[in-house]
């Protein structure tokens, strides 16, 4: 299902740093920012060393202390073990079963006084309608005198847009991941982009204990940190690598969005398969193919016969025992869990590759 996308170049890129004698946070890590920065569109922005950092970091931000947070069950863990690791309560969203990501309907239903954060999560790289989660926390200002921050996880959501904007520009705090799998990958490593200077300023200080290493910074000693950090900084071999990454991301995407657009054609008319709608005015960039079809076991072992890789990917979070406490009826979730199953889609996909998939689902399973 996934291929670690390796740049040629980035042996010869970390040889170089682990002969230059700095290894830590410095030039290569400034370089890579800058190349995201115009890649992004958002000169406000700070790497880290993961993308669960970056969400522990962006709840701080929010100025989440106490309080609960509004998430999605269907994700990676990550997010919502970095709202436990803030000390804050999830509350659990039921699924919009046709997007696969946060029904709104029932995030507009539940949002409170209580709610100190929105975390949205732009599940396998299909956008959220980022408008009307904006109109949400607009609404529960108007109501309670108070708005909810607004998160963005977009782990797995590298070249996405929405309204024509790549993620990270709409005003919310969001967060990337640059694990090994991801569309970009440093190894491991995250990003951060802020929707204004001051939670800028506070994030670059904040991922390395408070204290500012940026060119111009006082000297060590004479620093007093105001708000303590703690250690999310990314050190320059994750961002040589990084860095080499970042040539060809633009075609892998590509690539992704061809495939998916294939399986779009293809797929749309078999029995017991339902495609995922992505929202008008986004741009997914398909980290994986998500479809719900019936008798999904039997589906995963015909596709597995024939030699490919599909599976669950993220199995729901609200059924852990750490986060039992927090447990309420999901009834859409319900309805579909144990029919999505994700194919792959990947850049590393051949036509026939891609052939072969579509021909064995429509031989049926
Ligand atoms: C949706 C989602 N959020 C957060 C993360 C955490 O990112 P990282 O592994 O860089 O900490 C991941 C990683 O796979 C993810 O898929």
């Amino acid at each position: 299902m996934f291929k670690v996308a390796m740049s040629e170049q980035a042996p010869a890129a970390v040889a170089d740093v682990l002969a230059s004698g700095h290894i830590g946070q410095g030039a290569k890590v400034d370089e890579f920012e800058d190349a995201l920065r115009s890649r992004v569109g958002n000169p406000r922005l700070a790497t880290v060393n993961s993308g669960t950092a970056g969400l522990q970091m962006a709840l701080r931000l929010a100025g989440a202390e106490g309080g609960e947070v509004l998430s999605t069950p269907l994700t990676f863990v990550a997010t919502n073990w970095a709202i436990m690791a803030a000390g804050l309560r999830i509350r659990w969203v039921d699924l919009d079963p046709s997007t696969l990501n946060a029904d709104l309907d029932d995030l507009a239903a539940k949002v409170s006084p209580e709610t100190t954060a929105i975390m949205v999560v732009h599940w396998a790289g299909y956008p959220v309608d980022l408008a009307r989660v904006a109109a949400i926390a607009d609404e529960c200002e108007r109501r309670h005198g108070r708005r909810p921050a607004i998160i963005e996880d977009c782990a797995q959501a590298w070249g996405a847009t929405y309204a024509g904007r790549p993620l990270g520009n709409h005003g919310n705090l969001a967060v990337y991941s640059f694990q090994a799998i991801k569309h970009i990958t440093c190894g491991d490593g995250g990003l951060v982009v802020f929707p204004d200077d001051d939670s800028s300023r506070r994030g670059r200080l904040m991922r390395w204990f408070g204290l500012d290493r940026d060119p111009g910074a006082l000297p060590r000693p004479e620093q007093n940190v105001a708000e303590w950090g703690l250690k999310f900084h990314m050190n320059d071999i994750s961002a040589a690598i990084g860095l080499a990454n970042l040539d060809g991301v633009d075609e892998r995407v590509r690539r992704h969005r061809a495939n998916a657009a294939y399986y779009d054609r293809e797929l749309k008319d078999v029995a017991g398969l339902e495609l995922t709608r992505p929202v008008p005015g986004s741009e997914p960039s398909y980290w994986v193919y998500p479809v719900k079809v019936k008798r999904r076991d039997d589906f995963v072992a015909r596709l597995a016969a024939a030699g490919i890789a599909a599976g669950q990917l993220d199995p729901r979070n609200d059924r852990h025992a750490c986060v039992a406490a927090y447990a309420e009826p999901l009834p859409k979730l319900d309805a579909v869990h144990d029919q999505i199953v994700c194919l792959p889609v990947g850049w590393w996909l051949s036509e026939q590759d891609r052939e072969h998939i579509v021909n064995t689902i429509k031989s049926g399973w």
